[in-house]
């Protein structure tokens, strides 16, 4: 069912070959065919394993869930157009991230794997972290020293090894790699298995809409877990005859560290580093992201755009959520921020989804100061 495939060299490696990257040290895809069996899903309870056929995990014992996903699709308006917004701050861990981690912690425990490591901005550390609880397996969790310490709290309560590294999120790339060698590494950017659970945002999203695909989605990305994800659950419904056409994907970046919205600008193919500044929208800041390259085909494949926020439209779009009840991170303050200036600029109606990637009491110091 499926195989693991060099997104460079082409080679292939069963799907139960416990490696993160190939030989030639290149990013691995997966190859595989989901079936949807509508009346199957439909009868299931309303978890994102509602899809299970789709998902490849071998075998049910090995599924670690706590019922997650099936978020739901909530209108709201945007200078009064109505957006509708994944709710995925709900989460069991309070971040979308839950998706990614759940099938691929699923899949360590299917492999047999007793100890994994990973490195995250904070919430991929927080979502790894809650699920090798679940399912008890040990792991080590690279942050950088300034994460948010609402996430610092979180990975330590659910007794994660918690390695706190100095200087940059790149740093910390680079620190989590030397344990990488050693132990198994459930990276969100890295490992295909995570982008094999974010894709259940677009089943979703879809089945919501009675199996049709929305006009436009917004995301944002950093590494691009989910707008990698969206895509290939998009595709993967068009190619199963389930829908008819793959969504516009709008992707926001903060301009403070944008190098997709960048390379996407001047028409690269790849994605050159960039130097960061200081941002509120953490989570995104991603000077060199691994999947780049793939992130910039996917965007332009779908006649897609890159838009750029400012700190002063994060906190402006942080408040007027908080005033229409909403509590979200800085970092999905982003991007609703960046909705806000896609809206500007339509001239016919679309239907648009968008998501709130992240609770805002995972940045409680951050909105305090704001709302000074
Ligand atoms: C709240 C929130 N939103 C969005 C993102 C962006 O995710 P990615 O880097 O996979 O694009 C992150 C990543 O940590 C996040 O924490
Ligand atoms: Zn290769």
């Amino acid at each position: 069912m499926g195989e693991l495939i060099c997104t460079v060299c082409n080679q292939t490696y069963s799907l139960n070959d416990p490696r993160w990257r190939c030989e030639c040290g290149s990013i691995l895809d997966i190859a595989f065919t989901p079936i949807f069996d509508m009346g199957r899903i439909a009868g299931r309870k309303p978890t994102m394993w509602r899809y299970r056929e789709a998902i490849p995990v071998g075998r049910d014992a090995d599924i670690v869930s706590f019922d997650e996903g099936f978020t739901p699709l909530l209108e709201v308006r945007f200078r009064d157009f109505p957006v509708l917004i994944k709710q995925d701050h709900l989460f069991p861990s309070a971040s979308y991230k839950d998706r990614g981690a759940s099938v691929l912690i699923s899949k360590v425990k299917e492999l047999g794997i007793k100890s994994v490591v990973e490195d995250s901005s904070g919430n991929a550390g927080c979502a790894i972290a809650a699920y090798c609880a679940r399912a008890g397996i040990r792991c080590e969790i690279f942050v950088p020293e300034d994460t948010s310490p609402a996430k610092l709290a979180q990975i330590r309560l659910y007794n994660a090894s918690l390695k706190l590294i100095p200087g940059s999120r790149e740093d910390t790339a680079e620190a989590v790699l030397a344990s990488a060698e050693k132990g198994y590494y459930a990276s969100h950017s890295w490992n295909p298995f995570f982008f094999q659970g974010t894709k259940t945002f677009a089943y979703e999203v879809c089945e919501q809409l009675g199996w049709k695909s929305p006009d436009t989605i917004i995301l944002p990305a950093g590494n691009g877990t989910l707008v990698l994800g969206a895509f290939i659950g998009f595709t993967e419904l068009r190619d199963a005859g389930v829908i008819d056409k793959i969504p516009k994907i709008i992707v926001v970046q903060s301009e403070n560290c944008a190098p997709l919205y960048t390379a996407f600008h001047i028409g690269l193919r790849d994605v050159p580093p960039v130097e960061k500044g200081d941002t509120l929208a953490e989570g995104i800041a991603i000077a060199d992201p691994i999947r780049g390259e793939q992130i910039l085909k996917v965007v332009r494949e779908t006649d897609g755009d890159f838009i750029t926020v400012s700190d002063d439209e994060v906190m402006n779009s942080l408040r007027e959520l908080g005033r229409g009840g909403f509590c979200i991170e800085p970092t999905s303050a982003a991007t609703t921020a960046g909705i806000g200036k896609y809206i500007e600029r339509i001239q016919s109606s679309e239907v648009i989804v968008s998501v709130f990637t992240g609770h805002g009491l995972k940045s409680t110091e951050k909105i305090g100061k704001i709302m000074k």
